[in-house]
């Protein structure tokens, strides 16, 4: 990185000598104040909880410009990749940075195809589990397990190895959930056909029985290909942020994953699609429409933890795009499945409307975020409430991965390391027992 011209100064009331901190400029977005000297030259730390002006490392794979809604993955919108390209197309995109021509994009796909199986001791691993055991709790150890299969053959400092490692996180998680959600099932688990689509092959995986073939339905198998295209990336989130600092100690690239499968589930997070659908539901079953009036009253209630899950995001301030794309594979999806009139379909669009035109969300700037619709899609395509999360995380793999080895790859990388403000005891000593 080279600094700009301008340099920010820093001065104190109390008389302390000023500092000069450089200032590097991004190809779009804010630009940033380097303060990696602060500490040295003031003997201070910035503080940041919640890294709401932090960036934590400089990127070249997702862009977001939240004020105006928009995303772009390698500079190229989020719109174009969802109606022109696959997931796959995608996936080449964030891991090399370029989209591939047809001999690339047919080697990339064989290359996936030839990686979608798991050792066959996963099953055993599976089996230590309760059958009623949440998908995602299920899923971190299975993508933890991964790391005990390829961990004498992966050597982070090495590219190849690196990138092989994508390849089997992007070709085993379809397989993995899936796996996760015939254990929850009591249903054989059903093995990969690599001559299908990414997506078909997982809807395959999932639906299809020993007594009977899935026949995939191709608008079914387009939106849930949408859905891992709108889900690969969104720059340093809380997961991707997770994995990156997980990673940044050197360890096992599929631990690091691990770790952000445990992140991405918190309802603040990819658990939002779950909770979101659970908070329709609830509306539905307590009077549907007529009630949406005294539900948007609760969470405006400032003594209650209500929240209108699938609204709000902290980088978007704008309808988020991914939301916008998703609304309408909901109508496609819907109208190819002739439920049109889906009640829950109706109550999200009514919530929807009164949320947009209501005073508290548009002065805080609340919007409905991809996890809005993206239930209600997976609803309708045959996928349990409790498995939605567990879909985000197979398509933010590919985010994950090409964030980790990015920042690996980086001659700047350090081990993770933030400080802290610290408002505890200063030091004392152990009283005797009977003194305490
Ligand atoms: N319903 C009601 N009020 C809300 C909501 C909501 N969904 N989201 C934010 N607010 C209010 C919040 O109470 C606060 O009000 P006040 O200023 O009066 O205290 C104000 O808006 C700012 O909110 P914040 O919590 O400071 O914002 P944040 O950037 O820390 O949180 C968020 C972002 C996504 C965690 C939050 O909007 C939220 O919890 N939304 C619901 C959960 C959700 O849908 N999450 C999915 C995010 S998108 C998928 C992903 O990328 O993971």
């Amino acid at each position: 990185m080279t600094p700009s011209d301008v340099k920010a100064t820093l001065s104190f009331s109390d008389g302390s000598p000023s500092i000069d901190l450089p200032l590097y400029k991004g190809s779009i977005g804010p630009d940033v104040i380097d303060i990696r000297k602060l500490y040295g030259q003031t003997g201070k730390f910035t503080y940041d909880p919640g890294f709401l002006s932090t960036a934590s490392c400089q990127s070249t794979i997702t862009y977001i410009d939240g004020d105006k809604g928009e995303l772009l993955y390698r500079g190229y919108p989020i719109e174009q990749l969802a109606t022109q390209c696959d997931f796959l197309d995608t996936c080449y995109l964030l891991l090399y940075g370029e989209l591939p021509n047809e001999q690339k994009q047919k080697d990339f796909h064989k290359l996936v195809s030839e990686h979608t199986m798991v050792h066959e001791q996963m099953q055993f691993f599976l089996r230590g589990f309760r059958r009623d055991a949440h998908p995602m709790a299920v899923l971190t150890g299975l993508v933890g397990a991964l790391s005990a299969f390829y961990h004498d053959s992966t050597d982070i400092t090495n590219p190849t190895h690196r990138d092989i490692a994508a390849i089997r996180l992007i070709a085993k998680m379809p397989t993995l959930v899936a796996m996760a959600y015939k254990y929850g099932e009591g249903q054989p688990y059903v093995y990969p056909r690599n001559k299908l689509s990414y997506a078909g092959n997982f809807m395959r995986m999932m639906f299809a029985t020993p007594c009977e073939d899935y026949e995939p339905n191709e608008v079914l198998v387009r939106a849930m290909d949408r859905i891992f295209i709108l889900h690969a990336d969104h720059e340093q989130n809380a997961s991707t942020s997770t994995v990156r600092l997980c990673g940044s100690s050197g360890t096992n690239p599929f631990a690091a994953i691990a770790a952000g499968v445990a992140c991405l589930w918190g309802p603040a997070h990819g658990g939002a699609n779950e909770a979101a659908l659970n908070m329709l539901e609830d509306i539905q079953r307590n009077g549907g429409v007529e009630k949406v009036g005294e539900f948007i009253k609760q969470v405006k209630d400032k003594n209650s933890s209500v929240k209108l899950m699938g609204f709000g995001h902290r980088v978007y301030k704008n309808y988020d795009p991914r939301a916008k794309l998703m609304r309408e594979t909901c109508h496609e999806v819907l109208g190819a499945l002739g439920l049109e009139n889906d009640p829950l379909f109706k109550l999200a669009m009514s919530l929807e409307k009164i949320a947009l035109e209501d005073e508290y969300f548009v002065a805080r700037k609340l919007y409905p975020n991809v996890d809005f619709y993206s239930g209600i899609v997976q609803r309708a395509i045959g996928i349990p409430v409790s498995l939605f999360t567990a879909i985000f995380a197979l398509a933010r793999t590919v985010g994950w991965i090409a964030q980790l080895n990015e920042m690996i790859g980086d001659p700047e990388y350090k081990i993770g390391r933030p400080r802290q403000l610290f408002v505890g005891s200063e030091r004392r000593d152990v009283p005797p027992l009977a003194q305490r």
